[in-house]
């Protein structure tokens, strides 16, 4: 089943090549807590994951849970989230902790997810698979380009969003979907890159549709301006 050779690469690939970053537990090991999930993936949008480790560990060095972060002043956690950019995010934050303190923990399903202020669909899903072992659909930038790639999805962004859904849901697995997730961003971050793809390192190669018609940095294909 073609479907699920992909994941079954991706996975073996990802035991041995997970980069170790610091809001992960490695492949394999139990997942990471909700709010340090859930943390990671706010500073992650629209910030590379570079910028964001050392503001994830001051973070959690000043605020271990999510009830302190919920009994913070508003101020502090700006002055904190400061050379971060996107301020609402931080605002978003500290209003998304009191919601998940006053309600006794974090929702576990998507759904419950995207009530929190600043969640949304991507954040949702990936907190759900990732924190909570739940299957979701998880898409970013990354996830985008590897699977247009995968399937020459040859429709312009962002028209083809809809068809690069669909083909992510049809390899995502039941199980370890956010391993799977994290697999995928991992991929495009370092393997199948917005230029020159290092393809003869890619567990995903043999499958390759775009690698096949010879030119797999023509995808994803972006509308002409
Ligand atoms: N970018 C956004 N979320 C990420 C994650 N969990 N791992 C790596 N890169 C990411």
């Amino acid at each position: 089943h073609p479907e699920e050779r992909e994941a079954r690469r991706l996975l073996a690939w990802y035991d041995l090549n997970a980069r170790r970053l610091p809001w992960r537990s490695p492949p394999g090991t139990p997942p990471p807590e909700p709010y340090r999930v859930w943390l990671s993936e706010v500073m992650l949008q629209q910030t590379t994951t570079a910028a964001v480790a050392p503001y994830f560990a001051r973070f959690i060095d000043r605020w271990p849970t999510i009830g302190e972060l919920a009994a913070a002043d508003e101020a502090d956690v700006m002055a904190a989230w400061a050379g971060l950019g996107y301020y609402s995010r931080a605002r978003n934050l500290v209003a998304a902790a009191r919601f998940v303190a006053r309600r006794g923990g974090f929702p576990n399903s998507e759904a419950g997810l995207r009530e929190l202020p600043g969640v949304g669909a991507y954040i949702a899903a990936a907190v759900a698979a990732i924190a909570f072992g739940r299957r979701a659909v998880v898409v970013d930038a990354n996830v985008e380009r590897v699977v247009s790639r995968l399937f020459a999805i040859a429709e312009p962004l962002p028209a083809a969003r809809k068809a690069i859904r669909t083909a992510t849901d049809s390899i995502t697995p039941a199980e370890s979907s956010g391993d799977f997730a994290q697999a995928m961003m991992d991929l495009g971050a370092t393997i199948c890159t917005p230029r020159a793809p290092r393809c003869l390192l890619c567990p995903l190669a043999p499958d390759c549709a775009a690698r096949a018609e010879g030119d797999p940095a023509r995808y994803p294909v972006k509308a002409a301006k």
